[in-house]
């Protein structure tokens, strides 16, 4: 959803800086790419529709020299992709230079009273009301920068994480912030901002979250934030983030999807240890059973992690918790009172939808257990309890590494719910949780094994454009997450539904040839009905494919790859690598990058 970053320096060219910096916040969007220098007090723009490299080359970009610049990598909202409504955004003068994550809501109003007083816009944005609001104040008015920002706040409306260059003051970038993420880092040379945390963490790892309606400056070695007028103290909230410069690099492989699917045993392992440690898990079980009524949200895959935890509440906690899509926010949120729990689950903590659902359950006195990967973003800061996953940063579009980790933990809640509900004895619990530790050896083997399988499959299918990928139970839901996984980066049509639902419907389309991959997952009992689905589709001449477990050793499919044990608690551990892994050899067969795939970004900031 746009990324920005900003970097000043006393006395080292920041331009190769800023560039990698960007390079790393390209997963947030990628149709357009800009950068603003100041050199020798003048404001240099370069800007173009495209990737980052592609702006890099066409301008030369890297010959440039200078201490001070912001950059954008964009994802279109208001504007289609083209050079023009490329960031950064200047004023008439040429003396701001902007560049924004987020939506102006109230641009239409503004850019007509600007244009009332004789502004000329270049672009079809929202963000160029920026330039030219600040130019009325500080140009206009003899304001200084701050008190134009103390002023801007006051007036814009929407989402907006803001990086700014004026060409009087050649060592300050400035910023604001109302919903979309913006982080400083602390640096005793550097000034330093950024959407994200990887694009900085070559420079700093301390960390200070801008919150909503802050404002100020980075400045080499200093920052200044402001908010109503009124200087904070951001010390105290420095956060000090562990990830390393490995862990945001692509470390040989070709794409960082792939990286991200083979480091799940770790991610895993790091999680699991973090659970052990974390009180904020019990917390989160007691809330929980000291309610009435539970709910579950999250977009996208973070939703599916969520569907696959009502799996296992039912199971180990005997309580169904509803799981909505949190852009359906409204409906559940009429429902919620002050006995409600809301578990919101995000890996970047920063997704919109899932923010305003968090808002609406708040508002109704609705308590908020946090389920993120990223230290105070903007989720787990709402929460009364958060719980993170220890994934390490995920720079593929595609999640992996983060929807398993988020299952872990939510497994780990449910089991504790059900402990604390007097289901079974501690030892019990404790043999529960031992047997999660397992999971980062499940995901190893299931990657060792199913990886030249999956080849031959991805040979197979790549020339597919329509598939059915069905389960029963924990199985459809696991489904769910393979579709979208198929769908976003190689753009497959695919469609996941309840293994029994084929005969109400979707049969109809099944025909020689059309690829069925069924989910094998347990209890026992429904191998038998899975079976029977299979031949279904097999009679009428569908491609079946299984991929599960060994509770599947005789069901007949025209493909079939079992991955481990008969564990319900382990199987997403066991099966979604293979299926991630199918996603990705299908992306890479078809030509495509499965790290940017087309009108996607990372993280959705706007609804
Ligand atoms: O950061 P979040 O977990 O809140 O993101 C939610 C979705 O936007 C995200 O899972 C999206 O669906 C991914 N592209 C899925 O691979």
């Amino acid at each position: 959803m746009c990324g920005i970053v900003g970097i000043v320096s006393s006395n080292t060219n920041v331009v190769p800086l800023l560039v990698r910096s960007l390079k790393r916040l390209e997963y947030r969007g990628y149709d357009s790419a800009g950068f603003a220098f100041i050199i020798e007090g003048k404001l240099v723009v370069l800007k173009d529709k495209g990737y980052i490299d592609h702006v890099v080359k066409k301008y030369n970009v890297l010959s440039l020299y200078s201490n001070i610049g912001i950059a954008h990598t964009r994802w279109a909202t208001h504007g289609q992709p083209s050079k023009i409504n490329a960031h950064p955004h200047t004023d008439c003068k040429g003396l701001i230079a902007v560049v924004h994550n987020g939506i102006i809501s109230n641009y239409l109003e503004l850019k007509r009273q600007l244009e009332e007083k004789g502004h000329v816009f270049k672009s079809e944005t929202d963000t160029e009301v920026i330039a030219h609001i600040l130019e009325e104040y500080i140009i206009g008015e003899g304001l200084t920068p701050l008190q134009a920002l103390h002023k801007l706040v006051k007036i814009l409306k929407g989402t907006y994480a803001v990086a700014l260059l004026y060409a009087n003051t050649p060592n300050r970038i400035y910023f604001a912030k109302n919903v979309s993420p913006l982080i400083l880092a602390v640096s005793p040379t550097y000034g330093l901002l950024s959407s994200d945390i990887p694009s900085l963490i070559e420079y700093s790892r301390k960390i200070v979250v801008v919150e909503d309606g802050e404002y100020g400056f980075v400045e080499p070695g200093n920052i200044v934030l402001y908010k109503d007028g009124r200087p904070v103290n951001w010390r105290p909230r420095i956060h000090v983030v562990n990830w390393s410069v490995a862990d945001i690099e692509k470390a040989g492989y070709p794409h960082f999807m792939l990286k991200e699917i083979m480091e799940q045993p770790r991610a895993l392992y790091d999680t699991y240890s973090g659970i052990l440690a974390d009180e904020n898990v019990v917390r989160a079980a007691k809330l929980i059973v000291e309610s009435s009524k539970v709910f579950v949200t999250g977009a996208g895959t973070s939703y599916h992690a969520g569907l696959t935890a009502t799996y296992y509440f039912a199971r180990v906690a005997n309580q169904l918790p509803h799981a909505f899509i949190s852009s359906e926010a409204e409906l559940y949120a009429d429902l919620a009172s002050e006995d409600t729990v809301l578990i919101a689950i995000s890996q970047s903590g920063e997704t919109i939808d899932t923010l305003k659902a968090v808002r609406l359950f708040k508002k109704r006195g609705a308590k908020i257990i946090a389920i993120s990967n990223v230290i105070g973003s903007a989720i787990p800061r709402e929460a009364d309890i958060t719980v993170y996953t220890r994934a390490g940063p995920e720079i593929g579009v595609a999640a992996t590494k983060t929807y398993l980790t988020q299952i872990l933990v939510l497994q780990h809640i449910a089991f504790h719910v059900g402990f604390l509900r007097g289901l079974y004895s501690e030892s019990e619990l404790k043999n529960y949780i031992k047997l999660l530790g397992q999971a980062p050896k499940a995901v190893e083997q299931s990657l060792q094994r199913a990886s030249p399988h999956i080849n031959r499959l991805a040979m197979r299918l790549h020339r597919e454009e329509h598939m059915y990928i069905l389960g029963r139970l924990l199985g459809a839901f696991l489904a769910l997450e393979a579709a979208l996984k198929i769908k976003e980066v190689s753009y497959i049509h695919a469609e996941a539904y309840p293994a029994g639902e084929s005969k109400h419907g979707p049969i109809a389309l099944v025909h020689q040839g059309f690829p069925t991959i069924f989910i094998g997952t347990p209890p026992a009992h429904i191998v038998e009905k899975i079976a029977s689905n299979i031949e279904e589709m097999m009679s009428r001449g569908a491609f079946t494919v299984l991929i599960g477990l060994s509770c599947y050793e005789d069901v007949k499919a025209n493909f079939k790859l079992l991955l481990g044990p008969c564990d319900e608690y382990l199987a997403p551990y066991y099966i979604m690598p293979a299926l991630q892994l199918l996603a990705y050899r299908l992306a890479v067969l078809r030509g495509y990058d499965p790290d940017k795939p087309r009108n996607l970004a990372k993280t959705v900031t706007v609804e």
